[in-house]
């Protein structure tokens, strides 16, 4: 059985009749795989992501489909239950982590918390923890950093820093959500590289959302391309990358190499 399979997803503006944001999507991410999500900008794939987690605008609505995750069909569970799942079970990137951090908490506390909501470390493990998690991500110094405000660190370290509040709780997934977009190109590749450590050393599986493909190449074991609301091709990333078999994949992989 898969980690996540999502079956025939199809998500709706509510109220409204005209064509789905999301159609008819699957997809699988198994344990341990890095599975790509890839299209251009508005083709569905946050809303997708969001999904799977219960957090579409409130606009939006689930018309179709089914998300099981480790058995269970999440868009039937109550409330509590996915407030368990998130950042215990699947944790969320986003692009932007100054957004995903409550600017007056320090970074310690808000790792802190998530420890405390997930597991029931005491306040001493929890601490230990949370510096081991600052040096997993590669921050240096994790003791000047775990009294650090969000604001205080720079695009990059602040982008590790919410890496180490995603995996704190060990989930079993990751969504990043275009998770190097605002970062320049040598700090994307450091993240790609703590990227695959994770997944080595912790054997974590990740969606990865983005419409970057080189991203992708680097990364994914599979991909899926999107494109208008729905899935255009999916398999090997190497594969797609290689032998694209659909137009809209060759235009993306031409944007590429330009
Ligand atoms: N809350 C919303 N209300 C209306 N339309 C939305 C809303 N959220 C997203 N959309 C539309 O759904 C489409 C897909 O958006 P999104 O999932 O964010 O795409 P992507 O992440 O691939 O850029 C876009 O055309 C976007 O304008
Ligand atoms: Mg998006």
């Amino acid at each position: 059985m898969s980690l996540l399979t999502i079956k025939d997803l199809t998500v709706v503006i509510d109220n409204q009749a005209q064509t789905p944001i999301v159609k008819n999507v699957s997809l699988r991410v198994e344990a341990g795989e890095i599975v790509g999500l890839v299209g251009a900008s508005g083709s569905g794939k946050t809303t997708t992501g969001y999904s799977v987690l219960g957090l579409l605008d409130p606009a939006l609505a689930v018309r179709a489909g089914e998300i099981i995750f480790k058995g269970k069909n999440l868009l039937r569970c109550q409330e509590d239950y996915l407030r368990k799942v998130r950042g215990g079970q699947i944790s969320m990137i986003f692009q932007e982590p100054l957004n995903a951090f409550n600017p007056v908490f320090s970074i310690g506390y808000q790792i802190d918390e998530m420890l405390q909501f997930h597991s029931d470390m005491n306040s001493e493990q929890r601490h230990k923890r949370t510096l081991e998690l600052l040096d997993l991500v590669g921050l240096p110094e994790p003791q000047r950093v775990v009294k650090n405000y969000p604001h205080q660190l720079s695009g990059g370290m602040r982008q590790r820093a919410m890496i180490a509040q995603a995996i704190a709780a060990n989930p079993a997934l990751i969504i990043a959500d275009e998770p190097t977009s605002s970062l320049d190109v040598t700090l994307q590749a450091r993240i790609i590289e703590l990227f695959q450590k994770i997944r080595k050393e912790l054997g974590l599986s990740f969606l990865l959302i983005t419409h970057d493909l080189g991203m992708v190449g680097h990364l994914c074991d599979r991909t899926a391309v999107m494109c208008q609301g729905e899935i255009v091709e999916t398999g090997e990333t190497t594969k797609i990358i290689d032998e694209p078999q659909h137009e809209y994949t060759k235009r993306l992989l031409g944007a590429l190499k330009v």
